[in-house]
């Protein structure tokens, strides 16, 4: 085979060029092109040269045929299972990324060590930890005695020589694909070249064979996986596990799934046994709460198919910068400047020349828009330094010109807010009408300006606040 060509090879996005570059044409990072053996490294044929290769006629399938019945296997970790969509799905592969030491292992292990003990055969490989050490951590993590098989392997024929020799597996573990080195591809394990190459050795065992096959991918800085993004576009399902640095508890996200919704999350906490669920996870965020401080809205959002309730902390102090600080975190800078820019020309709140920062508690990431409205009132409380009514909860969009626009799924968020012990709610307009009034004290407003309003009057009149000793500790401590 001739292979003396070179070629140059994005190691960020796997974009092929003829000639070394210092940028991406494709992506647009910087000194990403790293040269490699150009080679028919993971094509097709996997090393057959094409002219030798005839074509083989294809038994064409009707779309109405029958499949397996029971396309999906539980783990039985339900946080798990709800970001797959419902189980691991047969013959699929997915792609696990997240910084190091976030826990991907463990959670792995733990997820796998549970599908074993239901009978299934599962196969863990790990390319980073040793034998001892796999079997060290499921010793901690009291799984010492799940029927898991372990091996500690790099290499992708190897790998799949001994798969093909046992009964089939339901599920295997690589941990981590970026240490997976296959023989078809030249180049050095930990290129793109080779990621892909051995990912896509890995996938087409699992859709010939129908193992679920999950790899595991280590996340660069800026929050994509390194290297080999093209992985991604190869797998079924693409989760991410992510937390906040310094907190305990873990969020796995779907971000691409083939087999089911992508805006589920899956909450763990990190505790000294391992992973824990957390199936009520409005509890967790809400846990440390302290309803008297100002600044403080909690928020009725959505993940996916669930409401979640969670608390928003502004603090907006005066500034003793020509330019003041605005910082957020967990939610979008750019929609903090909206929402604070329509406070100020549409409701006659002046927050210029003040430090704002913003905080999402607990480590949770929101996206959605019906968050402005939470973080208007947030914002307004500590302005005006005036708590807000205790047992409320706020959600809905707001508009550039201070209308507040009805957001989805109105009822699932008024129910777990009653659920949790908050009666009221403060709510577009329209959206109160669709849910029914189910709660009387939830207030339906149509502007922006209602709201700095009724948070206004409850500063004229303040409610006798007082301190338990309790309470007196807390705040001098
Ligand atoms: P790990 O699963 O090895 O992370 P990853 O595979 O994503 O790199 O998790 C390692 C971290 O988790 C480590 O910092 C210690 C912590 N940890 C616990 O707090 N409790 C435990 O029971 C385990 C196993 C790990
Ligand atoms: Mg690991």
């Amino acid at each position: 085979m001739a292979r003396s060509k070179v070629q140059f090879i994005c190691q960020n996005c796997g974009a092929v060029s003829p000639r070394w570059q210092g940028r991406c044409e494709s992506c647009g990072e910087w000194n990403t092109l790293v040269e490699e053996p150009e080679s028919g490294g993971g094509g097709i044929g996997g090393g057959l040269k094409a002219s030798s290769r005839r074509g083989r006629v294809l038994a064409l399938e009707d779309l109405a045929g029958k499949s397996e019945d029971a396309p999906r296997r539980k783990t039985g970790i339900g946080e798990f299972d709800r970001v797959t969509g419902g189980g691991f799905v047969r013959g699929s592969a997915i792609l696990i990324g997240g910084d190091p030491g976030i826990g991907k292992s463990t959670l792995l292990l733990q997820s796998s060590a549970a599908l074993a003990a239901s009978g299934e055969r599962v196969v863990y490989v790990s390319g980073e930890e040793a034998v001892a050490q796999v079997r060290l951590r499921a010793e901690r993590l009291g799984l010492g005695k799940a029927p898991l098989k372990l091996a500690a392997e790099t290499s992708v024929e190897d790998i799949l020589a001994t798969l093909a020799d046992g009964p089939a597996p339901a599920l295997v573990i690589i941990d981590s694909i970026q240490t997976m080195w296959t023989a078809i591809a030249e180049s050095a394990p930990g290129t793109v070249t080779q990621v892909r190459s051995a990912a896509q050795s890995l996938i087409r065992y699992a859709k010939q064979t129908g193992a679920t096959v999950c790899l595991v991918g280590h996340v660069t800085k800026d929050g994509q996986i390194a290297g080999p993004r093209v992985v991604e576009h190869m797998v079924d399902a693409v989760l991410y596990f992510e937390g906040e640095g310094g907190q305990h508890y873990r969020i796995l996200r779907a971000v691409k799934n083939r087999f089911g919704a992508t805006d589920e999350i899956g909450v763990f906490e990190m505790t000294g046994r391992g992973l824990v669920e957390v199936p009520n996870p409005s509890e967790l965020f809400l846990g440390e709460r302290n309803s008297a401080a100002p600044g403080a809205a909690v928020f009725a959002g959505m993940e996916g198919s669930r409401p979640v309730l969670v608390e928003i902390q502004a603090l907006v102090a005066p500034s003793p910068l020509g330019t003041p600080r605005r910082a957020v975190v967990g939610w979008d800078g750019n929609r903090l400047a909206m929402v604070l820019a329509v406070l100020e020309s549409r409701c006659g709140v002046r927050f210029g020349g003040s430090d704002i920062y913003l905080n999402v508690a607990g480590g949770l990431r929101i996206s959605e828009p019906a968050a402005d409205l939470a973080v208007a009132a947030a914002l307004v409380s500590s302005l005006s330094n005036t708590p807000l009514p205790p047992n409320s909860v706020y959600f809905g969009e707001v508009s550039l010109s201070g209308a507040i626009r009805p957001v989805p799924q109105a009822p699932a968020r008024l129910k777990e807010a009653e659920r949790l012990g908050f009666a009221g709610a403060v709510m577009p307009a329209s959206s109160k009408d669709g849910a029914a009034a189910r709660s009387s004290t939830s207030r339906g407003i149509e502007h922006l300006s209602q709201l700095v309003a009724s948070i206004a009057a409850g500063r004229r009149t303040p409610p006798p606040r007082v301190h338990t000793p309790e309470e007196d500790e807390a705040l001098e401590s």
